[in-house]
């Protein structure tokens, strides 16, 4: 059956709005494709030259006109700047994985929690998606921060999970479900302008990676 996903959305709060990438971006991909951090954990090429940032941007946005799920740059509201990424992938079981990172510079300020929490919450207002997933190496303190800032729930070690920078790695499951966001406020954002929210078809198929 073919996916079709609605166009991708814009949501803004605590600072940041979450938006689709445009080639204006390339810089960003330039900026932490010199970055360990980023290019161990994800599929952001390391040492990019023009043609491989672009390439990268053009795939984010084939993974939404393929029916794979969303990828979005993380901006600052007031300049629009790009600094960070979060993404989605959408499987069969009506689940949702995500991924983020946020450029050095930008670190430590509350970008990829104020990204996590909008993404998340309009990701659980779609009829398709009943649990989102996040998968994160136990190392990962500031990740699992992040996670845990926004709501949600460690469950367990994922033993030899998947293979990442050429090793089999464990990864801590986290999950976030509707039930779990009745009992906290409301996201500091809302959808700002764009795409509609709804899933429509089945049968994807991924295996996500450990990040955007
Ligand atoms: C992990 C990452 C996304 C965090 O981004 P960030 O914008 O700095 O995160 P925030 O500022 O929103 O911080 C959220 C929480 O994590 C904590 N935190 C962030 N980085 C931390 C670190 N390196 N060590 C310990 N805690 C950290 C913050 O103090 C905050 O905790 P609090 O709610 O108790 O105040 C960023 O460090 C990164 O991009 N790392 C490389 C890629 C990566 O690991 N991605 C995730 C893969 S699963």
């Amino acid at each position: 059956m073919t996916v079709t996903l609605s166009a991708p959305p814009r949501l803004e709060g605590g600072g940041v709005r979450v938006r689709p990438f445009t080639d204006r971006d390339v810089e960003l991909i330039y900026e932490v494709s010199a970055d360990p951090s980023i290019t161990s954990l994800t599929a952001v090429p390391p040492a990019a030259d023009a043609e491989a940032a672009l390439e990268f941007i053009r795939q984010q946005h084939a993974r939404q006109t393929e029916g794979r799920g969303y990828s979005f740059a993380i901006a600052s509201s007031d300049t629009d700047r790009a600094c960070g990424q979060i993404g989605l992938w959408l499987d069969r079981y009506e689940r949702a994985s995500l991924g983020y990172w946020v450029a050095a510079r930008r670190r430590g300020g509350g970008v990829a929690s104020a990204a996590l929490a909008l993404v998340s919450h309009w990701c659980l207002t779609l009829p398709a998606v009943h649990r989102l997933e996040l998968h994160i190496q136990p190392w990962n303190e500031g990740s699992r921060r992040t996670a845990e800032r926004v709501g949600y729930r460690r469950e367990g070690l994922l033993r030899s999970w998947q293979e990442v920078g050429g090793a089999r790695r464990d990864m801590l499951m986290y999950s976030l479900l509707r039930d779990d966001l009745a009992s906290r406020n409301a996201p500091t954002g809302q959808p700002a302008r764009g795409g509609g929210s709804s899933l429509r078809g089945g049968g994807v198929s991924r295996q996500p990676g450990a990040c955007a």
